[in-house]
């Protein structure tokens, strides 16, 4: 399973990379607001990074970029995609799954444009976008289940689709919050998650990790090791 970092903060990128080893990054408005950087200021960053690292193109390192979500027909989405495809070989242009939206990925698609369907959450909205061939398609997790819903059923039936029609989409489980969800994923044959650097760091933790540090600390402490 592949980690993608959720974020448009340039310093998390850095450190997930160059800790964890991230395989992507995924951004959307919000991120990008976060980051408090002007949005083509981000992108730049983005682009910089790529090349100081040498992981330049999306099959070596995809970065989804957002497009305006103002933007409510399939024309302008396209316009807007291909101005952000020419600025990175790295960008994924991720668009909603609304009507026009998926309209538009089609389009981007078949100029050779890779896109990522976003605010996905049921199966059936899963299913046009793979079988128009976006690289990715982004069902929600976290959204869902802080609603009360358990992702499981929902997880597992995309990924059902998926195979049953052995479309070539990689299904990116988003919105991913703990530990919990990240098995679920893992279990139900998700092909990514993204999260935000701290849910990483989170779901690494054990207490009896820690437990057993001290334990051997106090073993090692009473050994005559020399
Ligand atoms: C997915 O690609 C989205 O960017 C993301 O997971 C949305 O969730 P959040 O911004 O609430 O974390």
């Amino acid at each position: 399973m592949k980690y993608f970092l959720d974020s448009a903060k340039i310093d998390e990128v850095r450190e997930a990379y160059d800790t964890f080893g991230i395989d992507g990054v995924t951004t959307n408005p919000n991120h990008i607001k976060l980051s408090g950087k002007p949005f083509k200021e981000v992108l730049s960053q983005f682009a910089d990074f790529v090349k100081e690292k040498g992981i330049e193109g999306y099959e070596k390192f995809p970065i989804s970029v957002e497009i305006n979500p103002h933007l409510d027909n399939a024309d302008d989405m396209v316009a807007m995609g291909k101005e952000i495809a020419g600025m990175c070989s790295n960008f994924v242009i991720k668009i909603p799954c609304t009507e026009a939206g998926v309209t538009a990925a089609r389009r981007l698609e078949k100029e050779g444009i890779r896109t990522n369907v976003t605010l996905i959450f049921s199966p059936s909205q899963s299913i046009l976008p793979m079988k128009n061939g976006s690289l990715f398609i982004s069902p929600f997790i976290g959204w869902k289940e802080n609603s009360g819903e358990d992702c499981v059923q929902y997880i597992e039936d995309i990924c059902t689709i998926r195979d049953n029609y052995n479309f070539d989409t990689e299904i990116i489980c988003a919105a991913v919050r703990n530990g919990k969800q990240f098995n679920d994923c893992a279990v139900s044959g998700a092909d990514i998650v993204t999260a935000g650097l701290q849910v990483y760091k989170d779901s690494m933790y054990h207490p009896f990790t820690d437990f057993g540090m001290a334990k051997f600390q106090a073993a090692w402490d009473a050994t005559v090791t020399d």
